[in-house]
């Protein structure tokens, strides 16, 4: 199934653009006989790109990505996108169906609200299922509010004029992107606890909008939250397509070497 390439090379494509992406292809690339190819969407203008082969930008679809397998010589699929990113997901899923590869998704475990953790305190939470609903909850909840969505969705916010935002993205919206009004930073994780909490306080925050990421890197603010007893509108991940899944970087590599121990 896991075919020989030319020279018994065998090639493996990251979907990337976490942290998690760019730590996995690090280990693949230590890994003897095995190139590994990391590919980002671009977004970000200055991406954490890992130290071995990249390429940027979209494929065009899932036709695209079936051609730039192909054209490749692609043994293996890991897709190691954010975990909001659905498109790529679903046609990184297609694409290697089609192609007949191997295919994993890497995806990081969701947050969980803290019930009576051991300071005897309970998240408040919301969990809403996107960002309309989100837009919808918040003026019964706050007039202040700390957005950490990123840039792609701000739009969706821009109708609630009467509110405040505080709105934390790495890279600036596009110009005459509508925005709700407030207060734009631009700042990359990871970010400590005592940074979100003065965020927050500085700010004078009221609600927190978050969405369901995981991972270590921007969990404080929701520590920060828990502090300071402010609710947090969490938004639920979107769907993943059928496939095979694991939550960390340590389950990938296994995942690819009892692959690669396959071929014999
Ligand atoms: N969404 C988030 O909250 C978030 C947060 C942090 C990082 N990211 C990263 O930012 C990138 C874009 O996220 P998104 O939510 O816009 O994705 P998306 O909605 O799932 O994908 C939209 C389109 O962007 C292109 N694309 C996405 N990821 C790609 C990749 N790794 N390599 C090449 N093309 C890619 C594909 O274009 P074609 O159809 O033309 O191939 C895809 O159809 C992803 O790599 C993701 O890991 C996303």
């Amino acid at each position: 199934m896991f075919s020989t390439g030319a020279k018994g090379e065998k090639r493996i494509l990251i979907l990337g653009g976490t942290g998690d992406g760019v730590a996995l292809a690090t280990r693949i690339a230590a890994i003897p006989g095995v190139t590994v190819i990391t590919s980002l969407a671009g977004r970000v203008v200055e991406s954490k790109m890992p130290t071995t082969h990249g390429r940027v930008g979209g494929f065009g679809g899932v036709a695209g990505l079936v051609d730039y397998l192909q054209e490749h010589q692609i043994d293996g699929l890991i897709d190691a996108t954010h975990p909001f990113a659905c498109q790529i997901k679903f046609n990184g899923a297609a694409a290697a169906r089609k192609v007949g590869i191997p295919h994993l998704i890497l995806l990081r475990p969701s947050w969980k609200p803290q019930i009576e953790g051991e300071d005897g305190v309970t998240d408040h939470w919301i969990e809403v299922d996107g960002y309309e609903k989100a837009v919808a909850l918040l003026p019964q909840l706050a007039q202040r509010v700390f957005l950490t969505i990123g840039r792609q969705s701000l739009p969706t916010f821009a109708s609630l004029q009467n509110l405040w935002f505080l709105m934390r993205m790495i890279d600036p919206p596009p110009p005459y992107t509508p925005i709700p009004m407030g207060k734009v930073i631009l700042e990359r994780g990871p970010f400590s606890l005592a940074h979100e909490r003065s965020l927050l306080q500085d700010y004078k925050i009221d609600v927190v909008v978050s969405k369901n990421s995981g991972g270590e890197a921007t969990y404080a603010k929701l520590i920060a939250a828990r502090e300071l007893g402010i609710p947090v509108v969490m938004i639920q991940r979107p769907p993943v397509p059928v496939a095979e899944i694991v939550t960390d970087v340590e389950s990938a590599v296994g995942w690819l070497t009892t692959l690669l121990a396959g071929l014999g």
